[in-house]
């Protein structure tokens, strides 16, 4: 494997937080090597600092799309750390509605907005979709919207598609869901159309403005802004704000916290879970 040089490190490192957001230690030769070593190779370019060169020259960003595909972690699972789910099926949901009802008089459905900002390859938003269909059987009641998305093309690309490998079935997801929800097909399980039709899946990058995406209700940032540095955080997460319903909720990682981050926002506690609404908001 060609090896990086630590002016390299430093070049991609700042290169990456630019783009991405994301902090890589400097000091992480490996990480670097291990992550772009293969692009480098594919590409026949020859040193790490010629790519780092041709990635800020591609006007066409491909590159750069390139990179991040392979710098960012993409780690998720079904039902990850299973209470933030426990949350959304036994008080925000419930909440929710009961909130959104009254205003939908005269069989009009009732809204629910909800964005999984950094989806990854999609679990996060599809144990999202069975919990609403487990839930509330008549969906057609309900004007569902559900959006994910992530910086990475490839990750997007992928939880888009709603197939998942044995390994990725074995994480999280009961066995009765798998029976319910997905059909086995070539060796990969396939999640069922229904579920899959409720979800829009979009490329976006948490640092580029927010245009056109409305309001939510509900959003989950959860085990991203951990990659960011303090300064990155503060930003996205005034950003997460402005485009949350000032009675809405907003999760985040179960090792993450908002303190001194987003003061904006006030922690709730419900059971052994966290979330989090605006400060001056509506409330519960
Ligand atoms: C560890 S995964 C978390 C997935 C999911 N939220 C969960 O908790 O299981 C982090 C995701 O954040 C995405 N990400 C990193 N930087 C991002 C950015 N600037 N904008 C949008 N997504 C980003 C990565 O591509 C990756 O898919």
């Amino acid at each position: 494997m060609d090896k990086i040089t630590p002016a390299e490190c430093a070049l991609f490192s700042k290169y990456i937080c630019e783009v991405s957001g994301i902090s890589v230690d400097p000091a992480k030769a490996y990480l670097f090597e291990t992550r772009l070593g293969g692009l480098l190779k594919e590409l026949r370019i020859s040193s790490y600092e010629a790519l780092h060169g041709r990635a800020r020259a591609d006007a066409t960003r491909k590159l750069e799309q390139q990179i991040i595909d392979r710098i960012a972690t993409n780690e998720t699972l079904f039902f990850r750390d299973e209470k933030p789910f426990e949350l959304l099926r036994h008080k925000i949901l419930p909440d929710l509605i009961d909130k959104r009802a009254p205003r939908c008089r005269g069989g009009l459905p009732i809204p629910i907005r909800i964005w999984s900002a950094a989806c990854a390859t999609g679990q996060e938003i599809y144990s999202i979709a069975i919990v609403l269909k487990e839930l509330l059987p008549d969906l057609k009641q309900y004007n569902i919207r559900l959006l994910a998305t992530d910086i990475s093309g490839k990750a997007i690309a992928r939880a888009s598609s709603g197939r998942f490998n044995q390994f990725e079935m074995g994480r999280g997801l009961p066995k009765d869901m798998q029976q319910k929800y997905f059909t086995l097909q070539g060796g990969d399980w396939q999640i069922n159309d229904e579920i899959r039709a409720m979800v829009a899946f979009r490329k976006l990058n948490l640092l580029h403005p927010f245009a056109g995406l409305g309001k939510f209700d509900i959003i989950l940032l959860r085990n991203v802004a951990i990659y960011f540095n303090i300064e990155t955080r503060k930003k996205v997460f005034q950003k997460i704000c402005g485009v949350l319903e000032n009675d809405g909720y907003l999760i985040i990682g179960s090792t993450e916290s908002l303190t001194s981050i987003c003061p904006d926002m006030v922690p709730r506690r419900y059971l052994k879970s966290i979330f989090y609404q605006p400060q001056n908001g509506s409330g519960v």
